[in-house]
């Protein structure tokens, strides 16, 4: 039998990666413009990093995390998300004490979560995401939102939806933890054994429970927003603010409970409102995680970041039906007849290449029709035909694909010519 790709998994071939460079590249480019660097992590990391980062209730911890012992003995995770291996490593290199701050970084790479495969849920998974170290600016708050939906933009969508909320600081999450335990702790018995465990651990996380959404106490749940303090009002206040200066709409919603426990102050996420987009239709994702670089054993730093995936930004390009720009044509095809021809061909294809033209030949021996259809089918803007006769004058005979038009060309000129004429 033969081996087939693991579930929650998918080849990205030749045709469909082209995609995936364009989005990546447009992302690079967004970032050098709001100046967020790359940062590259390894793809696992210790169990324990997890654990503390992303906290011990979340699903993602629980459930979800490709988890084994190495020949060390020591628990290894293939990495769930890009946020606490980004701060292991600001705190491991000391960031917090270069000059410019906030740092602000970026990442693109895969992720693993072992969850039940569906459209827009995958095992491994490309994250796009940043982070921005240092600051408890809500101007940055505001940033990472902005760089995230002029992100979305510029690949082409526009049917999307930035919902905010804020999940305070530790004084009014204290404060609204026990009103939540005070709601649910009559009835609990009326909930699901995670919620039961959920109450005394994560009570927030009852709110995003998807088995119980339904039950009555859900709906008079009490709000975050009964409980912020004042300097948290102020905070979530500036950052509307803001975002309300750059244009950008958003609405407000209470109910919004991020999967990972180290959000404080903003969350948020940004879904797609596409027709026939599937029933996931979150497409990003992030907040203030203003305790977690200490957490993680760094110096007290606040921080705010997002993430998103490539597969539910392409799945929604698609439900949009957006082409995106992508170059397939090729710029010459040397086709040649006879066994001198070829042989020259190598060297004139490679000469092509050194001056940076795209340019392909034969290598199936193929006759000089089939040599012609292949150019077709790669579309090639010049077919440059070298025979018998051309190599004994030492010119080629170029074609303009488009225009029909052909030259004899020297063979020492056909660069100059070519760079001319395209
Ligand atoms: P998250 O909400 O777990 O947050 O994931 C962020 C985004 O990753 C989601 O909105 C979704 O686009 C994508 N994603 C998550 N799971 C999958 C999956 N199984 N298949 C495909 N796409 C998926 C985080 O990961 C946080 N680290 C975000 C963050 C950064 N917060 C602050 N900084």
């Amino acid at each position: 039998m033969s081996i087939q790709i693991p579930r929650g998994t998918q080849d990205i071939l030749p045709g469909t990666v082209e995609l995936w460079q364009y989005v990546e590249q447009q992302a690079r480019t967004i970032c050098r413009m709001f100046n967020y660097k790359e940062i590259r992590t390894p793809m696992f990391e210790h169990t324990e990093l997890f654990q503390r980062g992303v906290g011990d209730t979340t699903d993602i911890v629980q459930k979800e995390m490709y988890t084994f012992e190495d020949r060390g003995g020591r628990s290894i995770t293939l990495r769930p998300e890009g946020t606490a291996a980004v701060v292991r490593s600001f705190v491991e290199h000391k960031m917090f004490g270069n000059p410019n701050q906030p740092t602000k970084l970026f990442y693109i790479g895969p992720m693993f979560r072992y969850e039940r495969p569906q459209a827009g849920r995958f095992r491994q998974f490309v994250q796009f995401g940043v982070e921005a170290l240092g600051s408890n600016d809500p101007a940055i708050d505001a940033e990472v939102m902005a760089l995230a939906m002029q992100f979305y933009q510029s690949v082409g969508l526009k049917k999307l939806r930035l919902v905010i909320n804020s999940l305070g600081d530790a004084e009014s999450r204290q404060a609204h933890r026990e009103a939540l335990i005070n709601h649910f702790s009559p009835r609990i018995g009326e909930f699901c054994s995670d919620c039961q465990s959920r109450l005394e651990k994560n009570p927030l996380r009852i709110l995003d429970c998807k088995k119980d959404r339904d039950h009555e106490l859900m709906k008079t749940a009490p709000s975050i927003m009964d409980y912020l303090n004042d300097y948290s009002k102020v905070y979530f206040e500036k950052v509307q603010q803001y975002l309300t200066n750059l244009h950008i709409e958003f609405v407000v919603d209470p109910n919004l409970v991020r999967g990972l426990d180290y959000y404080n102050h903003t969350a948020f996420e940004i879904m797609s409102e596409a027709e026939g987009f599937g029933s996931i239709t979150t497409l990003c994702g992030g907040g203030r995680y203003n305790g977690l670089v200490q957490d993680i054993g760094g110096p007290e730093t606040p921080g705010i970041g997002f993430a998103l995936s490539i597969e539910r930004l392409l799945a929604a390009l698609e439900a949009e039906n957006v082409t995106l720009p992508i170059e397939e044509s090729i710029d010459c095809y040397v086709v040649a007849l006879g066994e001198a021809a070829k042989d020259y061909s190598v060297s004139i294809v490679n000469d092509l290449r050194m001056a940076g033209f795209i340019t392909e030949k034969d290598y199936q021996d193929k006759k000089i029709k089939a040599q012609f259809k292949s150019a077709d089918r790669l579309q090639a803007k010049f077919v440059i035909v070298l025979g018998e006769d051309e190599l004994d004058k030492k010119v080629v005979n170029v074609k303009n694909m488009a225009t029909g038009e052909q030259h004899e060309v020297a063979i020492t000129e056909l660069v100059a010519h070519l760079k001319e004429v395209r």
